[in-house]
């Protein structure tokens, strides 16, 4: 592993790490005996959407970062060959492609186990004999971004690549807000969408926050944060802090930002969640038709129920 400041001689990104050991508090009973990231969006399963995402851009080896009760995932990407025989012997072609084409046959998966809840920062490292002395891609994947105006962690990965400076994605958040992410500390202005960055703080109060911008689920990193995660110290809230590394990545090599291009998604969040189901259910065009007029008839009940009554 290379624990010297020495540019990795590498800069092509084909690996991606994919935390996935979180409990998934926040939907419980739901997340009682299923992992969160198997909760559908429409139906494909959470998860499925940021491996897709990822793929689109380049990657070709996911390291999905797993934990206790979280076999259905490697399920749900292995071949199912009952499965595929019985729907093979009905005809359902469409929906056999559906469950053994997820992803194209040059991807492969790595599992690995995060034995304790460490943090993120620790999760990430839990990767580090699969990326090696290589870049990585980070993808938390409660965060669905869409790709309707392009594929933002395509273009982090062409500016990595044509910089060696690591890219997190970021996005303006409310000042009261800040305390949810880590925050990025602007070393200049943005640029076309590409901010330098000095270092960041994880979770800050709003009086503390060096700015708006917001680190959201996409990173693409320089090898260096292996050897740092390695000697990882915990930092806010008793965890290793991935953000930790990074500040000091942004001190002695640079950093960059890139503003978030589309739509998110936080499907860690039941509102986010819910959101994410209609916003994908709205381009289905089985769905959409056979939706909307249920969507309106609710919405206009709602208001109807909110509006103050006349005396
Ligand atoms: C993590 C990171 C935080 C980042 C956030 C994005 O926090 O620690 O820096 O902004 O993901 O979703 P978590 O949401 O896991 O508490």
């Amino acid at each position: 592993m290379n624990m010297t400041n020495t540019p990795p001689k590498n800069r092509k990104v084909t690996k991606a790490i994919i935390p996935a050991a979180g409990l998934g508090t926040r939907f419980l009973p739901a997340t009682k005996a299923m992992p969160k990231e198997m909760l559908t969006v429409v139906n494909k399963p959470i998860i499925q959407y940021a491996l897709e995402e990822a793929y689109e851009a380049g990657i070709r080896e996911f390291i999905i970062i797993t934990g206790r009760g979280k076999a259905a995932m490697e399920n749900h990407f292995d071949y199912p060959y009952e499965l595929a025989d019985t729907l093979q012997k009905k005809g359902k072609m469409a929906e056999l492609e559906s469950v053994t084409n997820i992803l194209p046959k040059d991807a492969r998966l790595y599992y690995t186990r995060q034995g304790e809840p460490l943090g993120l920062g620790h999760a990430v490292w839990c990767g580090h004999t699969i990326t090696g002395d290589d870049p990585f891609a980070v993808l938390l994947p409660d965060d669905i971004i869409c790709r309707s105006n392009g594929n933002d962690l395509r273009q982090m990965i062409a500016l990595y690549e044509a910089t060696g400076q690591s890219v997190v994605m970021a996005e303006e958040v409310p000042q009261d807000r800040t305390g949810n992410y880590g925050i990025c500390d602007p070393a200049g202005p943005m640029v076309n969408g590409t901010m330098p960055i000095k270092g960041f703080v994880e979770k800050p109060n709003p009086a503390e926050a060096p700015s708006r911008s917001a680190v959201v689920g996409r990173y693409v990193l320089s090898p260096r944060h292996m050897a740092l995660l390695a000697n990882g110290k915990p930092g806010k809230g008793g965890e290793i802090q991935l953000t930790d590394a990074m500040a000091t990545v942004a001190q002695t090599d640079g950093f960059q930002a890139h503003q978030l291009q589309n739509v998110r998604f936080d499907c860690g969040d039941k509102v986010g969640f819910q959101m994410a189901n209609l916003y994908f259910a709205m381009n289905d065009p089985y769905i959409a038709p056979r939706l909307l007029p249920f969507l309106q008839q609710t919405a206009t009940k709602h208001e109807r129920r909110q509006a103050p009554r006349e005396a």
